[in-house]
């Protein structure tokens, strides 16, 4: 982030006070920070406070000194390696997107071809309006990267989507934007989430897995550059944009749709959840309740990594071990028999490790036996130690 020029263009949302702490913060990181405000933002925060803590003048006006018009709508546009507009109202990606340019935020956009980010904040029936997805879809098709709306408690007393992201997640992404484009011309295929295998046509036996390590791994590797084919199992979350993204069910889905794949790609990161087993007979119909036992035979799924590297010629493969002991021996044991280049080695039971939560504590293990420890860490920052892990194989 060092000397990175970031242009923060500021509408007029409730959320604009979380951007101070996204300015203060990207200003810690080393980079330089103007900030520019439709009049509306700043109905919610002074711009006095985003000069205090940018060091740098805030643009506004238009019109309003003429000396600065030139400097502000071009220069500013010139300036940025990246310009991110947070929060982001519908008015503004109404505008944005229909190339409207009626105040010096607007304007200045316009005037720009660097990399937009547009973190979008709003009421969730104006994020949902299908004039707003529409707008949405516009931008990104151009190439714009929109930073997903949380869900929860709106300031309009709603819940639902359209809460601005935490300001950490505001500067990961811009740190992310940033990353050195280290897998280039490459392809990695990731695979998340649990698969699920059916009972009937009801009931499934599934696991806990919630697909964010591997979404992370996923999203990682295509900011970096890769070609991103994920393959997702049961997963609550978005895909991410920018790949290409395939759902399965099964693990015998997922092992079709990951050798479909296989002989293109440069790396495999196996970070899904594949059931061992699933169920020897699927009932057709839902199974009624009578007896008072009911037995399920079980059968043993196809080990996709295993196979996997059975078939390598010289792609890197890299698998996970969720473990609830012996963590570092049954990972060993995996490393050797999978023939993968390295696994992540993580005890699930431990607090702020394993499933549904979004850091996570693991080891690498290499083959010849290196063992790199890692300090709890979120899910984003220990898939970037593991993209560059790769890259570094790849090189
Ligand atoms: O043997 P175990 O399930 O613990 O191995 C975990 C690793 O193997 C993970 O990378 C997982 O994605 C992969 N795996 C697989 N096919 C299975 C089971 C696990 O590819 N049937």
């Amino acid at each position: 982030m060092l000397n990175k020029n970031i242009l923060i263009g500021v509408t007029g949302g409730i959320a604009a006070y979380k951007v101070v702490e996204v300015a203060s913060r990207l200003k810690k990181l080393g980079a330089n920070v103007r900030v520019m405000m439709t009049g509306s933002a700043t109905e919610f925060v002074s711009p006095r406070t985003f000069q205090e803590i940018t060091g740098n003048a805030v643009f506004v006006e238009m019109f309003g000194d003429a000396a600065h018009f030139h400097v502000a709508h071009v220069a500013l546009a010139d300036f940025a390696d990246l310009v991110l507009i947070a929060p982001a109202t519908a008015n503004f990606l109404a505008k944005a997107a229909h190339g409207i340019a009626d105040d010096l935020l607007t304007t200045t956009i316009l005037a720009s071809d660097k990399p937009l980010l547009i973190a979008p904040s709003m009421n969730t029936k104006m994020f949902l309006n299908p004039s707003t997805q529409e707008n949405l879809r516009i931008l990104k098709s151009r190439g714009v990267k929109i930073l997903e709306p949380a869900s929860g408690n709106l300031a309009c007393g709603t819940v639902g989507k359209g809460r601005l992201p935490e300001p950490e997640e505001i500067c990961a992404a811009v740190e992310k934007f940033f990353a050195p484009k280290i897998l280039v011309g490459k392809k990695i295929l990731v695979t998340a989430g649990g698969t699920i295998e059916a009972i009937d046509p009801v009931r499934y036996i599934g696991n806990r897995s919630s697909g964010r390590m591997g979404y992370e791994i996923a999203k990682s590797a295509a900011n970096h550059g890769a070609e991103v084919v994920l393959i997702s199992g049961k997963s609550e979350l978005e895909p991410p944009d920018g790949l290409k993204f395939l759902k399965v069910e099964s693990a015998v889905e997922m092992r079709e749709k990951v050798l479909s794949e296989f002989d293109s790609v440069d790396a495999v990161i196996m970070s899904a959840a594949v059931a061992d087993y699933r169920v020897k007979n699927i009932s057709e119909q839902k199974i009624k309740k009578s007896a008072e036992n009911l037995t399920l035979e079980l059968v043993k799924n196809p080990d996709i990594l295993r196979e996997l590297g059975g078939l390598k010629k010289s792609q890197v493969l890299v698998g996970f071990a969720a473990e609830t002991q012996n963590i570092l021996d049954y990972a060993n044991k995996k490393l050797v028999e999978k023939n993968l280049d390295f696994i992540v080695a993580n005890d699930v039971t431990a607090e702020g490790a394993g499933f549904g939560v979004t850091t996570n504590i693991a080891s690498i293990i290499w083959r010849g036996g290196k063992i790199e420890t890692f300090p709890k860490m979120t899910k984003a920052d220990l898939s970037e130690k593991i993209i560059e892990r790769v890259a570094d194989l790849l090189k």
